[in-house]
C-alpha cells in the first residue's frame, strides 16, 4: 500500500455546520481519539479541505457533489496521513501548510504555499488562513465566514478532549495533560510554543472578535457555547 493509493479507514458521517462548512471525524486506530477533516466551500464554489480524510465511496460522491476540491490544507507536520492520496486523486489541488511544517509535509506531498501567503480562494475574504503567533509558524488557524457568523478552525494548538476512562485516558489524558476541556496541551507548550505571551495575545484577539460562532478543534468537541469566552479563559492559562 502506498501513500497515494485510495485507502479508506473507518470514519463517521458528514456533519453540517453551516451553508459552507462541514466536518467528518475518524477514529485514530483503537484509541479514544479522533482526527477531523473540515470541508469549506468558497464563494466561487471551490472546496478547501483541512486535515483531509480519505472517505468511502458515498462520502467522496457527497464531496464531489459539493464542488471541486481546490485547496488542501495540511495543518501541521503530523496531520498528513491522507494528504498524498488527495493530491494523487486531484492533481490540481494547491497544498498549503504552516511554514515550519514544510519539511515534514513535503516528504508526503509537494507544498505550494504557506499560511498567510495569500487568500486560499482568490478575492474571497470569507476563507482565511494565518499562522498563530508565538508558535514558531508550526500551527495556524483557519477562519471561515458563514451566514450565521464566523468559525475558527484550530489544529493541535487547542484541544477540547473530555477526561477518558482506562489506561489511555489516564496516561494520555491526565498524565500527559491532553484532556479536561478546552486547553493548550503540555505537548504544545513544550514543543510548539515559542512565545506564550504572543500566543495568549493572539487568542485574546480572536476571542474578542464579534461574530465568533464556533471554534473547531482537531481533537475533541466543537466549542459552540460562548466560544469567545472560552478562548479568553484558555488564553488566561498561558
Ligand atoms: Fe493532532
Amino acid at each position: 500500500m502506498s501513500d497515494t493509493d485510495w485507502i479508506v479507514r473507518p470514519h463517521g458521517p458528514v456533519q453540517t455546520l453551516a451553508e459552507n462548512l462541514w466536518f467528518v471525524d475518524a477514529p485514530l486506530g483503537n484509541l479514544d481519539l479522533h482526527r477531523r477533516m473540515v470541508v469549506v466551500r468558497g464563494q466561487a464554489g471551490g472546496l478547501l479541505l483541512h486535515s483531509a480524510i480519505a472517505l468511502n465511496e458515498a462520502g467522496m460522491t457527497w464531496l464531489e457533489g459539493l464542488g471541486e476540491p481546490q485547496v488542501l490544507v495540511v495543518p501541521n507536520g503530523f496531520h498528513r496521513l491522507d494528504a498524498a492520496r488527495y493530491k494523487a486523486r486531484y492533481p490540481k489541488l494547491r497544498v498549503i501548510c504552516p511554514k515550519a511544517a514544510r519539511t515534514r509535509v513535503a516528504t508526503k506531498v509537494v507544498v505550494d504555499e504557506f499560511y498567510g501567503d495569500k487568500l486560499p480562494f482568490e478575492a474571497d475574504e470569507s476563507v482565511q488562513l494565518a499562522h498563530l503567533e508565538g508558535l514558531h509558524k508550526r500551527e495556524g488557524v483557519l477562519r471561515v465566514q458563514s451566514a450565521d457568523g464566523h468559525s475558527l478552525i484550530f489544529n493541535d494548538a487547542l484541544f477540547n478532549l473530555p477526561h477518558m476512562p482506562g489506561i489511555f485516558g489516564f496516561v494520555y489524558g491526565r498524565l500527559m495533560g491532553n484532556a479536561g476541556g478546552p486547553k493548550v496541551t503540555t505537548i504544545t507548550r513544550w514543543f510548539f510554543m515559542k512565545n506564550k505571551k504572543n500566543y495568549r495575545a493572539h487568542l485574546e484577539r480572536l476571542g474578542a472578535e464579534p461574530g465568533l460562532k464556533r471554534v473547531i478543534v482537531a481533537h475533541g468537541s466543537l466549542i459552540d457555547r460562548e466560544p469567545g469566552e472560552v478562548l479568553m479563559r484558555v488564553a488566561a492559562t498561558l
